[in-house]
């Protein structure tokens, strides 16, 4: 699409020359002759470039300017100028004008100062695009819930970002400890700096100093060059020990002395490093059952649990689950490039009702598969895990109004439901699968009036 560009300059041969010019350089061109035209037409039509003259009949260029930043804010201003008049361009600039030429200008001037415009002006939209696609996945890694326990983790993350006290996650698998790790430090005055992340179980005990500490050239067999450790990386940022529970016994003395003192030493070398990091732990062991155990020393749980934050597993704030699923399929329907898809009743009651022993990652994980699995615009209770489905059932059946006889027939209907589902209503294969006859099946499809 071509670029439209306004001239408002009151000398005729000016702006006739100055219009077939343009135009033959590929621009949409219009023309207006003094300041009143100018910002009549402004008001009736968008312009991607307002180039205009300072000294006008009826409104000068300076306040045909701030009406532009009014009515038309993202049109581009170019204003032009004569020599004697530099101050008053400079004016210009600082009202917004993108940039001014002085009279007398030739074609090739104006052409690079317009060119100009619109490489900035592409640059400054594709910046625009870029933040708004980092908001939305920053909003996506970011933390979903309204129950009043979430409300209180949100609260102590708040209070706690702005401070360096270590602070300890812990959490069944899959509650979103690392999220609430990465949230504090976004939250944190250290946010533009490094996130360094351990993950204690990951890294073989003999690496575990090395990886912490770095270590000097010589250091071990195979230490053929000097190298930083985590601690150093994350210098004047946060380090995050991930499954803190399994750091090598034999580390942590070590590790309880460098967040006392923040100093560290390199494997094989003597000199002392400062650094300054803010320390973060998750861990989805229970911390007293190690010390217990003998595998975690109490002095380094008392060090680093100054600020406990404990995640609630999804079962204790279902209320949650409306929200997580909401959030979650509007990601994946995006990601999968499925903008109709919709969950059907059942399913999402199943969803509702399953317990989530793997927390909010079983959930996002079962819509995930749900999107990739289902055909035909809706997610039905097929496309979901086994285990997700049968709670479904399950729920639905056992209410406290039912009596005994009402519950078992409630279930003998909603598992033939099933497995004619599953089979596609092929009733040979539905009777196999239920482990009863084809003639048994029938009876029950008639009496339970199931189409
Ligand atoms: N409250 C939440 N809102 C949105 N997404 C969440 C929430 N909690 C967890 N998730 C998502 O669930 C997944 C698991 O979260 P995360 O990795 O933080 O859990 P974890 O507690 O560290 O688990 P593990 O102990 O297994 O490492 C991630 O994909 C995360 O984005
Ligand atoms: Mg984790």
């Amino acid at each position: 699409m071509k670029h439209r560009i306004l001239i408002i300059e009151d000398e005729p041969s000016m702006r006739l020359g100055m219009s077939h010019f343009l135009s033959s350089s590929g621009y949409n061109v219009s023309t207006c002759k003094d300041g009143a035209e100018g910002r009549s037409s402004i008001e009736k039509d968008r312009f991607d470039l307002i180039i205009t003259d300072l000294k006008l009949p009826h409104f000068d260029g300076l306040t045909l300017l701030k009406h532009i930043r009014t009515v038309s804010p993202d049109s581009g201003a170019i204003i032009m100028t004569a020599y004697a008049d530099i101050k008053t361009a400079v004016q210009a600039i600082k009202e917004g004008a993108f940039d001014y030429i002085a009279k007398p200008f030739s074609n090739e001037e104006l052409l690079v100062a317009i060119e100009r415009f619109f490489k900035f002006h592409s640059i400054e939209m594709e910046l625009i695009r870029l933040k708004e696609s980092i908001r939305e996945k920053k909003s996506f890694e970011s933390l979903i819930g309204l129950s009043p326990a979430m409300k209180d983790i949100f609260d102590r993350i708040a209070s706690v970002a702005g401070t360096d006290v270590p602070v300890l996650i812990q959490g069944e698998s899959g509650t979103g400890k690392e999220l609430v790790a990465n949230a504090i430090h976004k939250l944190s005055h250290r946010n533009d700096r490094p996130f360094i992340k351990i993950n204690c179980a990951a890294i073989p005990e003999d690496l575990f100093e090395s990886e912490l500490f770095g270590h000097e050239k010589g250091a071990f067999t195979g230490a053929k060059e000097t190298r930083k450790g985590k601690f150093e990386f994350a210098d004047s940022g946060t380090i995050f020990f991930d499954e803190i529970s399994d750091i090598p016994l034999s580390l942590q003395p070590k590790l309880l002395r460098v967040l006392e003192d923040n100093i560290i030493t390199k494997l094989g070398g003597n000199t002392s490093i400062k650094v300054d990091v803010r320390s973060i732990f998750a861990a989805s062991k229970n911390l007293k059952d190690c010390i217990a155990a003998g595998t975690f020393r109490e002095e380094l749980f008392y060090r680093i649990n100054v600020v406990p934050v404990v995640l609630p597993s999804l079962r204790e704030r279902k209320e949650d689950i409306p929200e997580l699923i909401d959030h979650f399929l509007a990601h994946f329907k995006d990601k999968y490039k499925r903008p109709d898809l919709a969950v059907s009743q059942p399913a999402y009651n199943a969803l509702l009702s399953y317990n989530y022993p793997g927390n909010v990652r079983e959930l996002k994980h079962a819509i995930e598969r749900a999107v990739i699995l289902s055909k035909d615009g809706i997610i039905d209770i097929k496309h979901l895990p086994d285990e997700v489905s049968k709670s479904s059932n399950i729920a639905t059946c056992i209410k406290d109004a039912l009596s005994l006889e009402e519950s078992i027939r409630c279930l003998e209907r909603q598992s033939i439901m099933r497995a004619l589902n599953e089979s596609e209503g092929r009733k040979t294969d539905a009777a196999k699968s239920l482990g009863i006859s084809r003639k048994v099946l029938w009876k029950k499809i008639k009496e339970y009036g199931i189409e």
